[in-house]
C-alpha cells in the first residue's frame, strides 16, 4: 500500500510527481504530500483526502526546484492526519523521505534514538522515526548509510530520499516493498512504486529487488546491492503504453476496465490456442514427465484472485488428475502444509505483491515445489520469485476493484487446466477442441452483455434502498456468487454475502424478508433445477429475487422478479458470462449511491503488508 513517486530533471516537478500520484491512488488515498528542493532548499506541501485535494493546495501555495518526491497514503501507523502525511523529515530536516512498507521495529529504534538525539518527532508514524535514523547514520556517504539502514529496520519498505547535503539526488532503497526506476536518457531520471506512474515518460524501466539501492540524477541512474556494492541491472521494456492508464472517456476506471474484458480474453488466448490447441510451451518449459510427476496441485491466492482460483478448481478438478487444493494465501501460510518435489503450486495475483500470497509461496519454495506465477505484473515481486509464469495479457488495472483481471485470471486458468490435463493424457484431442471452440466465442458474448449494460444500469436503480444482499449459486456458479458479492460491497459499502444456494436452508435463509434481495447466478446447468428451488424459497419469503440465466431459459419467468439474460455457453465456461452483469450491476449501484468507485474506502490495490 502508499504510493511512492520522484523525478529529477527539466520538467515542473510538481506536475510530473501530482501525475504519477493520481495513477498511484489506487494504492493509498487518505492523504498525499510532496518534496520539493531547489539546491538545498527543501519545500514539503501535505494535505489530508485525495491527491486532488494536495493539488488544489499547491495551487494556493505553489513550490518549484530541480528535484522531488511524493507520496500517497493508505494509513498504518498513526491517524489520517496532515502531520502524519508523508514525506517526513529527520528531526533536523536535513533530508526528507517517502515510504512505503511497515518497519515493525521503529518503536525500538524511536527509543534508542531518544537516548541519543535530541527533538521532538512530529508524527506517529514508522516513517519519521526511519528519517531519522538514516540522517544519524550519514556521514557524507548516503549509500553507505543506507547499508547500514537496511540491516537495522525490520519490515517491508520502499524508500525515496531527498538530502540537503547530497542535492540533485534522489536515493532509493527496496527491501519488500516494490519501486521501480527509469530514464529518458534525456537528463532526466524517475522512480515509483509501479510503472503507471512512469509510463507517460518511458517505457524502459528496471525493477528493483530486495536490497537494491539507487541513485538517480540527470546522468542517469547508479545501482548497489545490500552489501553497498555496485551492481548492473538490467532495463525491462514494458509492453504497457500511456493510453492504457487514462480513463478513455469512461468516468472510472472501473466501467473502462469491465468494458475491456472482451479485448481481455482475446489478449489472454492470443498464441496461447494455436489450431485449436492450447500451447502454453512458449511460457511453461515444462515436459510431460515433469507434468506426470506432480500429484498435488496448489491454488493460492486473495481476494478477487482467490475466486478465480475457485472457479478454476471446478474445471481442473474434472478434467486433470492432480488432487487439488485451494486456499486462501493469508490461512495457506499459517496451515501444515504438504507441498514438496510432487507439488506444482500455482500463485495467483494481480499485483504480484500480495504479502499473504508471497509468503505462501515461500513456504512452498522451501519445501521444494514448483511454483507458478499467474500475474499480471510480470516485473512483481512474485514474478521475479516463482519458477514458471503466466501473464494475465489484461493490461494495466488501475480501478481498485479488480473486473479485467478477475477475467484473465479464469482465461489462464482455464488456458492452464486443458494443458495440464492434455500432458497428462486426460484430454481428447476432440474434447480440447470443443474446449478451445469455446473459449474462442468468448469475446464476442462477453461484448453482447457488455453491449445491455443499461439494462442493469435499470436494475441497480431498483434496489438503491436495500442495506443487505444474498448472492447464492451452486457448483461453478458459487465463486461467482462469492465475486459478485465482493464486487458490491467493497464498492458501494452495502452488506452482499454470498452463500452456496444449497446452504440457504442452514441458517442464512433467516435474513430472508422484502428488504433482502436475493442475487442468484444460474445459468442452464444439471444444476439450476436445484437452485430454481432455492428461488422458490426466497420468493416464498417475499424476498425480491434478481436472476442471472441463460437466454432462453424461460423458467424463472413466473418466479424470479428481474432477469438479466447472458448468451449460452458450454456449463463449464458459464462463470465468463455470468460475473460480467454482477460487475456492472456493482458498479452502478455503487454510482447511484455516490460512492468513490475507483477508490473504495479503506482498500487499496495491493495489499503489500500482512
Ligand atoms: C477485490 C480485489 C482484491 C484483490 C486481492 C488480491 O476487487 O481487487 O480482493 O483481488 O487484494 O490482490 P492480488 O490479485 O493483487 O494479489
Amino acid at each position: 500500500m502508499c504510493g511512492i513517486v520522484g523525478y529529477i530533471g527539466p520538467r515542473k516537478i510538481s506536475d510530473v510527481l501530482i501525475r504519477g500520484l493520481r495513477s498511484l491512488e489506487y494504492r493509498g488515498y487518505d492523504s498525499a504530500g510532496i518534496a520539493i528542493m531547489d539546491k538545498s532548499e527543501m519545500y514539503v506541501v501535505k494535505e489530508v483526502g485525495k491527491v486532488a485535494d494536495l493539488e488544489a493546495l499547491l495551487e494556493t501555495r505553489p513550490v518549484s526546484g530541480t528535484f522531488g518526491i511524493g507520496h500517497t497514503r493508505w494509513a498504518t501507523h498513526g491517524g489520517v492526519t496532515q502531520v502524519n502525511a508523508h514525506p517526513h523529515e529527520d528531526l533536523s530536516s536535513r533530508l526528507v523521505l517517502v515510504h512505503n512498507g511497515i518497519i515493525e521495529n521503529y518503536r525500538e529504534i524511536r527509543k534508542d534514538l531518544s537516548s541519543r538525539r535530541e527533538g521532538t518527532y512530529k508524527s506517529e508514524t514508522d516513517t519519521e522515526v526511519v528519517a531519522e535514523l538514516l540522517s544519524s547514520l550519514y556521514r557524507g556517504n548516503m549509500v553507505e548509510a543506507l547499508t547500514e539502514l537496511q540491516g537495522l529496520l525490520k519490515g517491508s519498505f520502499a524508500l525515496a530520499i531527498l538530502s540537503r547535503d547530497d542535492p540533485d539526488r534522489i536515493y532509493c532503497l527496496r527491501q519488500g516493498s516494490p519501486l521501480v526506476v527509469g530514464t529518458t536518457g534525456k537528463g532526466e531520471t524517475f522512480c515509483a512504486s509501479d510503472v503507471p506512474a512512469i509510463l507517460p515518460y518511458t517505457q524502459d524501466v528496471v525493477y528493483l529487488d530486495d536490497g537494491d539501492m539507487a541513485e538517480l540524477s540527470r546522468e542517469g541512474m547508479k545501482f548497489w546491492n545490500s552489501r553497498g556494492e555496485p551492481i548492473e541491472k538490467k532495463i525491462s521494456h514494458i509492453d504497457w503504453d500511456v493510453t492504457m492508464v487514462d480513463k478513455g472517456g469512461y468516468p472510472h476506471f472501473m466501467l473502462k476496465e469491465i468494458n475491456e474484458q472482451g479485448a481481455v480474453l482475446r489478449n489472454s488466448m492470443a498464441k496461447r490456442i494455436v489450431d485449436e490447441r492450447v500451447d502454453l510451451s512458449a511460457e511453461l518449459p515444462w515436459t510431460e514427465e515433469d507434468v506426470r510427476g506432480w500429484k498435488k496441485l496448489h491454488i493460492v491466492a486473495c481476494g478477487t484472485s482467490y475466486y478465480a482460483a475457485l472457479t478454476a478448481e471446478r474445471f481442473l478438478e474434472r478434467i486433470t488428475g492432480f488432487d487439488i487444493r485451494v486456499d486462501v494465501a493469508s490461512e495457506y501460510r499459517y496451515r501444515t502444509i504438504s507441498a514438496d518435489r510432487d507439488t506444482l503450486a500455482v500463485f495467483v495475483s494481480q499485483s504480484g505483491e500480495t504479502a499473504d500470497t508471497l509468503a505462501a509461496e515461500r513456504i512452498v519454495k522451501s519445501l521444494g515445489g514448483r511454483c507458478l506465477a499467474v500475474t499480471n505484473v510480470i516485473g512483481s515481486t512474485l514474478a521475479r520469485e516463482v519458477d514458471d509464469i503466466l501473464q494475465l495479457k489484461a493490461g494495466p488495472e488501475i480501478g481498485v476493484a479488480a473486473t479485467k483481471t478477475f477475467m484473465g485470471q479464469m482465461a489462464v486458468l482455464y488456458l492452464l487446466a486443458i494443458y495440464l490435463g492434455r500432458l497428462q493424457g486426460r484430454v481428447t484431442r476432440e474434447q480440447e477442441r470443443l474446449w478451445c471452440r469455446e473459449l474462442l466465442a468468448l469475446p464476442y458474448k462477453v461484448e453482447s452483455i457488455l453491449q445491455r449494460q443499461g439494462e442493469l444500469q435499470e436494475m441497480a436503480g431498483l434496489y438503491t434502498h436495500a442495506r443487505d444482499f444474498l448472492f447464492l449459486g451452486r457448483g461453478i456458479s458459487y465463486p461467482i456468487a462469492l465475486e459478485g458479492a465482493l464486487k458490491l460491497k467493497e464498492i458501494s459499502y452495502v452488506h452482499a454475502e454470498a452463500y452456496a444456494a444449497g446452504e440457504m436452508k442452514h441458517g442464512p435463509i433467516a435474513l430472508l424478508d422484502p428488504r433482502v434481495p436475493v442475487v442468484v447466478v444460474t445459468p442452464r446447468d444439471a444444476l439450476s433445477e436445484k437452485t430454481f428451488s432455492n428461488i422458490l424459497e426466497a420468493k416464498a419469503r417475499k424476498a425480491p429475487v434478481i436472476a442471472v440465466a441463460t437466454e432462453g431459459d424461460e423458467s424463472l419467468d413466473d418466479t424470479a422478479d428481474r432477469i438479466f439474460f447472458v448468451p449460452s455457453a458450454a456449463e463449464e465456461f458459464s462463470p465468463f458470462l455470468t460475473v460480467v452483469p454482477l460487475q456492472l450491476f456493482a458498479y452502478h449501484f455503487a454510482r447511484f449511491l455516490g460512492c468513490h468507485i475507483d477508490q473504495p474506502r479503506n482498500l487499496a490495490k495491493s495489499v503489500t503488508v500482512e
